[in-house]
């Protein structure tokens, strides 16, 4: 390995990378090299992400569109060259007592969340099988690891995202794909501005009280940052982990453990 950038020359394609940790993740992948495909559902979310960073192009993409993906992937490809790299990091949360949820919040939170994983997978995968290469990274979050009390349909969602995740490492390795997902803890951004709202009024009490909680389960003493999930991702995507394929890295402070 030399010591120039170690994704000189990939294309990556990043989802929900208008905002939070995946605009973090489009930052570190360019900075590592890459070119890269900022695609949001939110177009101008994503342009602003694009017109930040070098080699960037922006694109729409409503992950739980299966001809949104497939657009977004021809888009891509024509723009930036042959798909290396996606990275499979929209997501949606919201936040309810399981007597409260209503069958349309499991299924915005699954559309997004675990269906929307596969779509996207499914649209890159063509291109990635006749080249015999790739490397797939999916936001997935502890909450696919452990119980996590207000988010049931939130946590479901995720482990259903790492099964995705682990079962597609061991059906696409003889082709050369690599499949892993990083699992964030309690990450600074505007999911968790929202979150910290909605659970304060779930459990009669302030915002900054449940962020302060937040911080006590989090034996690193700290909030997490999107930069901390980005540099997991960029590592993952480098040849530093040409052998890493069915991981779920859990990326937390140690709060997966709390
Ligand atoms: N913030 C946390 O504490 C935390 C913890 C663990 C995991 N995660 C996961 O990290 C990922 C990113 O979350 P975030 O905190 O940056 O959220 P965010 O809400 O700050 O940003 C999410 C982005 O995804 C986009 N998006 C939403 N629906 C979409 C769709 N259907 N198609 C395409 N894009 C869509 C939004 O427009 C937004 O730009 C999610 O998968 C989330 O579940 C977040």
């Amino acid at each position: 390995m030399g010591n120039g950038p170690e994704l000189a020359g990939q294309v990556a394609l990043v989802t929900g990378a208008g905002a939070g940790i995946g605009r973090a993740i489009a930052y570190a992948l360019s900075e590592a090299g890459a070119q890269v495909a900022v695609s949001d559902i939110d177009l101008e979310a994503a342009r602003r992400v694009a017109s930040e960073i070098s080699a960037a192009t922006a694109l729409t993409l409503d992950v739980t569109s299966a001809e949104s993906a497939a657009r977004a992937v021809t888009e891509a490809e024509a723009t930036l060259g042959p798909l290396d790299i996606l990275v499979n990091n929209a997501g949606v949360s919201t936040m309810n007592r399981i007597e409260d949820l209503t069958p349309e919040e499991w299924d915005f939170n699954f559309d997004v969340n675990a269906k929307g994983v596969f779509v996207v997978t499914r649209a890159a995968l063509p291109g990635m099988i006749a080249r015999r290469a790739g490397c797939i990274v999916n936001t997935a979050s502890m909450a696919g690891k452990k119980a996590v009390p207000l988010l049931a349909h939130y946590a479901a969602s995720k482990w259903a995202c790492i099964g995705f995740t682990v079962s597609a490492a061991v059906e696409l390795g003889p082709y050369g794909i690599r499949v892993n997902c990083v699992c964030p803890g309690y990450v600074e951004t505007s999911m968790q501005e929202r979150e910290l709202v909605w659970e304060a009024g779930l459990r009669g009490v302030s915002p900054e009280e449940v962020a302060e909680g937040y911080i006590r389960l989090t034996p690193l003493g700290r909030m997490e940052t999107p930069e901390d999930v980005a540099r997991v991702v960029r590592w993952l995507c480098s040849p530093q982990a040409a052998f890493v394929t069915g991981a779920a890295v859990d990326v937390t402070g140690g709060s997966h453990l709390t």
